[in-house]
Protein backbone atom coordinates (compact mmCIF):
# COMPACT_ATOMS: atom_id res chain seq x y z
CA UNK A 1 0.00 0.00 0.00
CA UNK A 2 1.57 3.78 -0.66
CA UNK A 3 1.27 5.82 2.55
CA UNK A 4 -0.85 8.47 2.72
CA UNK A 5 0.89 11.90 3.30
CA UNK A 6 -1.89 12.92 5.56
CA UNK A 7 -1.35 12.42 9.62
CA UNK A 8 -3.79 10.19 11.48
CA UNK A 9 -5.16 10.65 15.15
CA UNK A 10 -7.58 8.35 17.18
CA UNK A 11 -9.77 9.30 19.41
CA UNK A 12 -11.11 7.11 22.14
CA UNK A 13 -14.71 8.29 23.44
CA UNK A 14 -14.92 10.41 20.05
CA UNK A 15 -18.82 10.20 19.81
CA UNK A 16 -19.58 12.88 22.32
CA UNK A 17 -18.39 15.93 23.66
CA UNK A 18 -15.19 16.55 23.83
CA UNK A 19 -14.15 13.77 21.98
CA UNK A 20 -16.17 14.67 18.95
CA UNK A 21 -14.92 17.92 19.10
CA UNK A 22 -11.62 16.87 19.29
CA UNK A 23 -12.55 14.63 16.28
CA UNK A 24 -13.76 17.40 14.26
CA UNK A 25 -10.91 20.06 15.08
CA UNK A 26 -8.07 17.39 14.32
CA UNK A 27 -10.45 16.82 10.41
CA UNK A 28 -9.93 20.90 10.21
CA UNK A 29 -6.42 20.78 10.91
CA UNK A 30 -5.84 18.08 7.64
CA UNK A 31 -5.51 14.84 9.84
CA UNK A 32 -7.82 11.98 9.03
CA UNK A 33 -9.60 10.69 11.71
CA UNK A 34 -10.75 7.56 13.77
CA UNK A 35 -13.89 7.90 15.85
CA UNK A 36 -14.53 5.46 18.46
CA UNK A 37 -16.41 4.32 21.50
CA UNK A 38 -18.61 2.03 23.10
CA UNK A 39 -22.13 2.14 21.55
CA UNK A 40 -22.27 1.07 17.88
CA UNK A 41 -25.14 3.25 16.70
CA UNK A 42 -23.33 6.49 18.03
CA UNK A 43 -19.81 5.15 16.21
CA UNK A 44 -22.24 4.20 13.17
CA UNK A 45 -23.60 8.06 13.12
CA UNK A 46 -20.65 10.12 14.12
CA UNK A 47 -18.51 8.78 11.79
CA UNK A 48 -20.97 9.01 8.99
CA UNK A 49 -21.74 12.64 9.97
CA UNK A 50 -18.13 13.62 10.24
CA UNK A 51 -17.50 11.86 6.74
CA UNK A 52 -20.10 13.49 5.06
CA UNK A 53 -18.53 17.30 6.32
CA UNK A 54 -14.94 16.23 5.93
CA UNK A 55 -14.66 13.34 3.31
CA UNK A 56 -15.73 9.52 3.42
CA UNK A 57 -11.97 8.43 3.19
CA UNK A 58 -10.68 10.16 5.91
CA UNK A 59 -13.00 9.13 8.38
CA UNK A 60 -13.21 5.51 10.10
CA UNK A 61 -15.55 4.66 12.80
CA UNK A 62 -14.33 1.83 15.16
CA UNK A 63 -16.23 0.17 18.09
CA UNK A 64 -14.18 0.36 21.02
CA UNK A 65 -14.31 -0.35 25.10
CA UNK A 66 -11.25 0.91 26.31
CA UNK A 67 -11.34 -1.03 29.34
CA UNK A 68 -10.84 -3.97 27.04
CA UNK A 69 -7.13 -4.92 25.79
CA UNK A 70 -8.63 -6.97 23.10
CA UNK A 71 -10.74 -4.14 22.03
CA UNK A 72 -7.77 -1.70 22.26
CA UNK A 73 -5.41 -3.93 20.21
CA UNK A 74 -8.42 -4.43 17.51
CA UNK A 75 -8.56 -0.19 17.51
CA UNK A 76 -4.95 -0.11 16.28
CA UNK A 77 -5.46 -2.73 13.92
CA UNK A 78 -8.24 -1.95 12.17
CA UNK A 79 -6.68 1.54 12.34
CA UNK A 80 -3.06 0.34 10.64
CA UNK A 81 -5.63 -1.88 8.34
CA UNK A 82 -7.71 1.28 6.64
CA UNK A 83 -4.71 4.22 6.72
CA UNK A 84 -1.53 2.50 7.22
CA UNK A 85 -0.55 4.62 9.65
CA UNK A 86 -1.26 5.99 13.31
CA UNK A 87 0.62 9.28 14.28
CA UNK A 88 -1.89 10.86 16.85
CA UNK A 89 -3.70 8.68 19.75
CA UNK A 90 -6.16 11.25 21.84
CA UNK A 91 -6.69 9.76 25.11
CA UNK A 92 -10.30 11.13 25.87
CA UNK A 93 -12.87 8.33 26.98
CA UNK A 94 -14.02 8.71 30.38
CA UNK A 95 -16.44 8.45 32.97
CA UNK A 96 -17.90 10.06 36.48
CA UNK A 97 -19.33 8.45 39.35
CA UNK A 98 -19.93 10.74 42.03
CA UNK A 99 -20.77 9.84 45.62
CA UNK A 100 -19.80 9.97 49.12
CA UNK A 101 -17.22 7.30 49.77
CA UNK A 102 -19.74 5.71 52.01
CA UNK A 103 -21.75 5.19 49.00
CA UNK A 104 -19.32 4.58 46.40
CA UNK A 105 -19.94 1.72 45.20
CA UNK A 106 -16.96 -1.16 44.17
CA UNK A 107 -18.59 -1.39 40.27
CA UNK A 108 -18.36 2.95 40.03
CA UNK A 109 -15.16 2.33 41.73
CA UNK A 110 -14.25 0.28 39.19
CA UNK A 111 -16.10 1.85 36.09
CA UNK A 112 -14.13 4.83 36.60
CA UNK A 113 -10.65 2.89 37.51
CA UNK A 114 -10.66 0.56 34.37
CA UNK A 115 -11.70 3.37 31.96
CA UNK A 116 -10.12 6.70 32.99
CA UNK A 117 -7.01 5.09 33.83
CA UNK A 118 -6.51 1.59 32.62
CA UNK A 119 -8.18 2.61 29.42
CA UNK A 120 -5.46 4.73 28.53
CA UNK A 121 -2.97 2.18 29.51
CA UNK A 122 -4.18 -0.13 26.76
CA UNK A 123 -4.92 2.06 24.04
CA UNK A 124 -1.30 3.35 24.69
CA UNK A 125 0.02 -0.44 24.95
CA UNK A 126 -1.49 -1.03 21.52
CA UNK A 127 -0.85 2.43 19.54
CA UNK A 128 2.97 3.02 20.79
CA UNK A 129 4.76 0.20 18.51
CA UNK A 130 3.08 1.90 15.62
CA UNK A 131 4.51 5.16 16.81
CA UNK A 132 7.79 3.98 17.40
CA UNK A 133 8.42 2.37 14.54
CA UNK A 134 6.72 5.46 12.50
CA UNK A 135 9.78 7.60 13.98
CA UNK A 136 7.68 9.15 17.00
CA UNK A 137 4.27 11.15 17.37
CA UNK A 138 1.85 12.32 20.18
CA UNK A 139 -0.18 11.11 22.51
CA UNK A 140 -2.77 13.34 23.97
CA UNK A 141 -4.42 12.40 27.46
CA UNK A 142 -7.32 14.17 28.49
CA UNK A 143 -6.64 14.19 31.89
CA UNK A 144 -8.80 17.37 34.39
CA UNK A 145 -8.38 19.57 37.20
CA UNK A 146 -10.33 16.79 39.34
CA UNK A 147 -6.42 15.51 39.22
CA UNK A 148 -4.98 18.01 41.04
CA UNK A 149 -7.92 19.23 43.43
CA UNK A 150 -10.10 16.94 45.11
CA UNK A 151 -12.90 17.20 45.96
CA UNK A 152 -16.07 15.90 48.02
CA UNK A 153 -17.74 13.15 46.51
CA UNK A 154 -15.08 12.71 43.57
CA UNK A 155 -12.78 9.93 46.01
CA UNK A 156 -13.02 7.42 42.27
CA UNK A 157 -12.55 10.09 40.02
CA UNK A 158 -10.33 12.17 41.80
CA UNK A 159 -8.37 8.59 41.99
CA UNK A 160 -8.55 7.84 38.52
CA UNK A 161 -7.37 11.46 37.37
CA UNK A 162 -4.51 12.39 39.81
CA UNK A 163 -3.32 8.33 38.70
CA UNK A 164 -3.49 9.68 35.16
CA UNK A 165 -1.75 12.59 35.95
CA UNK A 166 1.70 9.70 37.22
CA UNK A 167 0.55 7.46 34.15
CA UNK A 168 1.15 10.59 31.96
CA UNK A 169 4.30 12.29 33.25
CA UNK A 170 6.10 8.87 33.18
CA UNK A 171 5.54 7.53 30.07
CA UNK A 172 6.15 11.02 28.76
CA UNK A 173 9.96 10.84 30.34
CA UNK A 174 9.73 6.84 28.44
CA UNK A 175 8.62 8.25 25.37
CA UNK A 176 10.14 11.02 24.35
CA UNK A 177 13.89 9.29 23.46
CA UNK A 178 11.45 7.63 20.63
CA UNK A 179 10.38 11.05 19.30
CA UNK A 180 6.96 10.28 20.82
CA UNK A 181 5.46 12.89 22.60
CA UNK A 182 2.69 13.04 25.41
CA UNK A 183 0.68 15.92 26.73
CA UNK A 184 -1.61 15.86 29.72
CA UNK A 185 -4.83 18.56 29.08
CA UNK A 186 -6.53 19.19 32.56
CA UNK A 187 -9.91 20.83 31.73
CA UNK A 188 -11.82 22.82 34.09
CA UNK A 189 -15.94 21.99 34.20
CA UNK A 190 -16.68 21.62 30.41
CA UNK A 191 -20.27 22.03 28.77
CA UNK A 192 -21.32 18.17 28.05
CA UNK A 193 -23.44 15.65 29.21
CA UNK A 194 -20.61 14.03 31.47
CA UNK A 195 -22.07 12.14 34.27
CA UNK A 196 -25.62 12.18 33.39
CA UNK A 197 -25.38 16.24 33.31
CA UNK A 198 -27.44 17.97 30.80
CA UNK A 199 -25.74 20.42 28.12
CA UNK A 200 -26.86 23.50 29.14
CA UNK A 201 -26.42 27.12 27.27
CA UNK A 202 -24.80 30.25 27.96
CA UNK A 203 -22.65 28.54 30.65
CA UNK A 204 -19.83 29.77 32.73
CA UNK A 205 -18.28 26.47 31.49
CA UNK A 206 -15.67 25.70 29.06
CA UNK A 207 -16.90 24.45 25.78
CA UNK A 208 -15.79 21.02 24.19
CA UNK A 209 -14.41 23.33 21.34
CA UNK A 210 -11.64 24.65 23.91
CA UNK A 211 -10.69 21.78 24.80
CA UNK A 212 -10.23 20.74 21.11
CA UNK A 213 -8.43 23.77 20.40
CA UNK A 214 -5.87 22.98 23.11
CA UNK A 215 -5.37 19.37 21.79
CA UNK A 216 -4.71 21.08 18.14
CA UNK A 217 -2.46 23.47 19.23
CA UNK A 218 -0.11 21.13 20.59
CA UNK A 219 0.70 19.40 17.24
CA UNK A 220 1.64 22.79 16.46
CA UNK A 221 4.87 22.84 18.59
CA UNK A 222 8.26 22.24 16.45
CA UNK A 223 9.51 18.90 17.03
CA UNK A 224 11.70 20.04 20.05
CA UNK A 225 9.62 21.14 22.03
CA UNK A 226 7.11 19.44 24.13
CA UNK A 227 4.73 20.81 26.51
CA UNK A 228 3.45 18.38 28.78
CA UNK A 229 1.21 19.47 30.65
CA UNK A 230 -1.77 22.24 29.73
CA UNK A 231 -4.12 23.29 32.57
CA UNK A 232 -7.64 25.01 31.01
CA UNK A 233 -9.73 26.85 33.63
CA UNK A 234 -13.62 28.83 33.17
CA UNK A 235 -12.85 32.27 33.19
CA UNK A 236 -15.38 33.33 35.51
CA UNK A 237 -16.65 30.60 37.24
CA UNK A 238 -19.30 30.92 40.05
CA UNK A 239 -17.57 32.75 42.70
CA UNK A 240 -17.66 30.87 46.50
N1 LIG B 1 -17.09 17.47 31.08
C1 LIG B 1 -16.23 17.92 31.97
O1 LIG B 1 -16.55 18.82 32.80
C2 LIG B 1 -14.82 17.40 32.00
C3 LIG B 1 -13.85 18.15 32.69
C4 LIG B 1 -12.54 17.68 32.72
C5 LIG B 1 -12.20 16.51 32.09
N2 LIG B 1 -13.17 15.79 31.43
C6 LIG B 1 -12.75 14.55 30.79
O2 LIG B 1 -12.95 14.67 29.41
C7 LIG B 1 -13.21 13.38 28.83
C8 LIG B 1 -14.47 13.43 27.98
O3 LIG B 1 -15.53 13.88 28.80
P1 LIG B 1 -16.89 14.47 28.19
O4 LIG B 1 -17.33 15.51 29.14
O5 LIG B 1 -16.75 14.79 26.77
O6 LIG B 1 -17.83 13.18 28.41
P2 LIG B 1 -19.11 12.63 27.57
O7 LIG B 1 -19.80 13.75 26.88
O8 LIG B 1 -19.85 11.81 28.57
O9 LIG B 1 -18.43 11.68 26.48
C9 LIG B 1 -17.71 10.55 26.89
C10 LIG B 1 -17.31 9.74 25.68
O10 LIG B 1 -16.55 8.60 26.13
C11 LIG B 1 -17.16 7.39 25.63
N3 LIG B 1 -16.86 6.33 26.59
C12 LIG B 1 -17.27 6.17 27.87
N4 LIG B 1 -16.78 5.02 28.39
C13 LIG B 1 -16.03 4.45 27.42
C14 LIG B 1 -15.26 3.24 27.33
N5 LIG B 1 -15.17 2.39 28.37
N6 LIG B 1 -14.63 2.96 26.17
C15 LIG B 1 -14.70 3.81 25.12
N7 LIG B 1 -15.42 4.96 25.13
C16 LIG B 1 -16.07 5.27 26.27
C17 LIG B 1 -18.64 7.76 25.45
O11 LIG B 1 -19.32 6.93 24.50
P3 LIG B 1 -19.96 5.49 24.91
O12 LIG B 1 -20.64 5.71 26.23
O13 LIG B 1 -20.86 5.14 23.80
O14 LIG B 1 -18.78 4.58 25.02
C18 LIG B 1 -18.49 9.17 24.91
O15 LIG B 1 -18.18 9.14 23.53
C19 LIG B 1 -13.28 12.40 30.01
O16 LIG B 1 -12.03 11.77 30.17
C20 LIG B 1 -13.54 13.33 31.21
O17 LIG B 1 -13.08 12.76 32.42
C21 LIG B 1 -14.46 16.21 31.37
Amino acid sequence: MSEPSRRVGIVTGGTKGIGRAVAEALLEAGLDVVVSARTEADVGAVSAELARAADPGRVLGAVCDVRSAADCQRLADETMGRFGRVDVLVNNAGVGRFAPIQELTLDDWQLQIDTNLSGVFNCTKAVVPHLIARGGGWIINIGSLAGRNPFAGGSGYNASKFGLVGLSEAMMLDLRHDGIRVSLVMPGSVDTGFSGRSAGPASWKLASEDVARAVVDLLRYDDRALPSRVELRPTRPPQR
